[in-house]
């Protein structure tokens, strides 16, 4: 059962708390990851702030899990009175759906352990949550729960425990005495119930404290005046327990998870040459003997092959790069990068661009819904959108695939092994034939067929003399009088047509 009911006033935002994001999931989708690694037989989620908003995320992240809805009474014990009446109603419907006889599926409620997390404490792995699991089984325990030992304990609800060590209550901050506020055991959040002792328990709690609220705090004394054994595991790494309140704690954990998973991918053998500036996300994953190099954020379902190099300075979201591919500067968003590919310096990839095995995209050329094929080359400056471009086929420096016509969008396709010469405008839909050439400067506005040349460009005219005639004093007219004088030619500058000479004439 995941707490997700709280309002979170300290983030002082529009965004519910627990849909704030770290390393690519927001914390409420940390809390169920960690809970599923438990393979529970069922995970309810109780919601109440932004109710709509938490539960369609919910829906989406984890369509299985149950959503329960908290009512107006307030506080973490009332929370996990309506998750309890949410898991029972499932076990009066399968006692329904199995047929039982009478009124006896009425009293059909759920058994065993049931795990209490917050939707605020990214950091608690499953694993965390499967050792306090263990100490409530082998404890025999009527609650188990999970504390941490911090320096600066504020806030928090301290553990009291008689001399013998058993826990004997939990005690807010608000409500603690100043003894009690001088212990540096704290309340994580985070528990193991016997299902029956905690529906016992609850239909006990009261409202009487500083805040007015059911606290589930207070079942521990409850569960120990029943007879009930209450165990407690300390966490080894207290941060791991550490909830968000406000956005500068966001950032911390966020640094901490962010750590975490840089440190687990360069044990598995991947070189992170800066994990202060390498920034990956959990649902990431990268090869054997990848390199990432400093000011890298690799984001969402990126794939990273093996032997690839990624960075400086790039930021990835949902892109597969092959392997043996090297990314060098690049902005990408759902590509796909072949294997031994180079891309980059200062190259945009948005989503649809696919290059193919050993195929290069250079320095300032942006690509979109764009196949780039094997060991095919968009080296310099240009625009490829909405395009294919065959096998082998170079681009020249400074072309662009015109795809708009101002109202709809176009797709030009370029054959295998074509030479599109530099400063090229493919005005889409156009079709160039495999093995066609194209002339500097061309603007491709009819299909080439295969193997022709295409030239459009319009004869040079130079009109000589022109600059000193029409531009006088200027430092051109004087550069382009030192080279006349200079070889001899003490002739007036005429002003008419002549001396115009055409490309090809001579
Ligand atoms: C709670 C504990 C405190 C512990 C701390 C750990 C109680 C009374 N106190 O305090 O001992 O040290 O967590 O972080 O339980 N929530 C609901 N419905 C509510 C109120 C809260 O679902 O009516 C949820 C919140 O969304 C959150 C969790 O319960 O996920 C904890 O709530 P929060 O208000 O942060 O409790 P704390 O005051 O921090
Ligand atoms: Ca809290």
């Amino acid at each position: 059962m995941i707490l997700a009911a709280g309002a979170g006033t300290r983030m002082k935002s529009a965004t519910p708390k627990v849909l704030h994001r770290i390393a690519g999931r927001s914390l409420l989708h940390h809390a169920i990851v960690a809970a599923h690694e438990l393979e529970p037989q069922r995970t309810v989620v109780v919601v109440r702030h932004e109710r709509d908003a938490v539960a369609s995320h919910i829906a989406e992240v984890a369509p299985d899990a149950l959503i329960a809805d908290q009512d107006d009474v307030p506080g973490t014990g009332r929370a996990v009175w309506c998750g309890m009446s949410a898991l029972d109603a499932t076990a009066v419907a399968a006692a329904v759906a199995a047929g039982a006889g009478d009124r006896a599926h009425l009293d059909a409620h759920v058994t065993g352990a049931v795990v209490v997390t917050s939707g605020d404490v990214p950091l608690v792995s499953g694993e965390l949550l499967g050792s306090l699991v263990d100490a409530h089984s082998s404890g025999g325990n009527a609650v188990t729960l999970l504390t941490a030992k911090v320096p600066d304990p504020t806030g928090y609800g301290r553990i009291v425990r008689e001399s013998s060590g058993d826990v004997t209550a939990i005690v807010e901050h608000r409500d603690a005495t100043d003894a009690q506020r001088a212990i540096d055991e704290i309340n994580a959040g985070i528990y193991v119930f016997d299902a029956a002792v905690l529906r016992d328990a609850l239909s006990l709690l009261g409202r009487d404290n500083s805040q007015g609220e059911m606290y589930l705090t207070d079942v521990i004394e409850i569960a120990r005046e029943a007879g009930g054994r209450v165990g407690a595991l300390v966490a080894p790494e207290a941060q791991d327990v550490e909830g968000v309140n406000d956005r500068v704690q966001l950032a911390t954990i966020g640094a901490a998870l962010n750590r975490r998973i840089v440190e687990a991918w360069m044990r598995s053998g991947v070189t992170v040459v800066d994990p202060a500036t390498t920034w990956i996300d959990a649902d990431v994953t990268l090869g054997d003997d990848a390199t990432i190099l400093p000011g890298v954020q690799l984001h969402g379902d990126t794939t990273i092959g093996p032997g690839a190099t990624v960075g400086p300075d790039s930021t990835l979201t949902g892109v597969t790069v092959g392997a043996g591919a090297t990314v060098t500067r690049v902005h990408g968003v759902d590509a796909v990068i072949g294997d031994r590919a180079t891309i980059g310096p200062f190259t945009y990839l948005r989503p649809g661009t696919v290059v193919g095995v050993k195929g290069k995209v250079g320095g300032f050329v942006e690509t979109k819904n764009a196949k780039i094929g094997d060991g095919a080359k968009v080296p310099h400056l240009s625009y490829v959108g909405d395009a294919e471009i065959g096998e082998g086929t170079n681009v020249g420096a400074g072309t662009i695939f015109v795809n708009y016509d101002g109202v709809h969008k176009h797709r030009t396709v370029v054959g295998a092994q074509v030479r599109i010469g530099s400063d090229n405008t493919l005005i889409a839909p156009v079709t160039l034939g495999d093995g066609a050439y194209t002339g500097a400067g061309t603007t491709v506005r009819h299909d080439v067929p295969s193997g022709a040349l295409a030239i459009n460009s319009s004869p040079q005219q130079n009109v000589e003399g022109w600059v000193e005639r029409r531009r006088p004093g200027t430092p051109s007219a004087e550069a382009a009088e030192r080279v006349r004088r200079a070889a001899g030619s003490h002739e007036g500058l005429s002003s008419g047509p002549q001396g115009l000479t055409h490309e090809g004439e001579s």
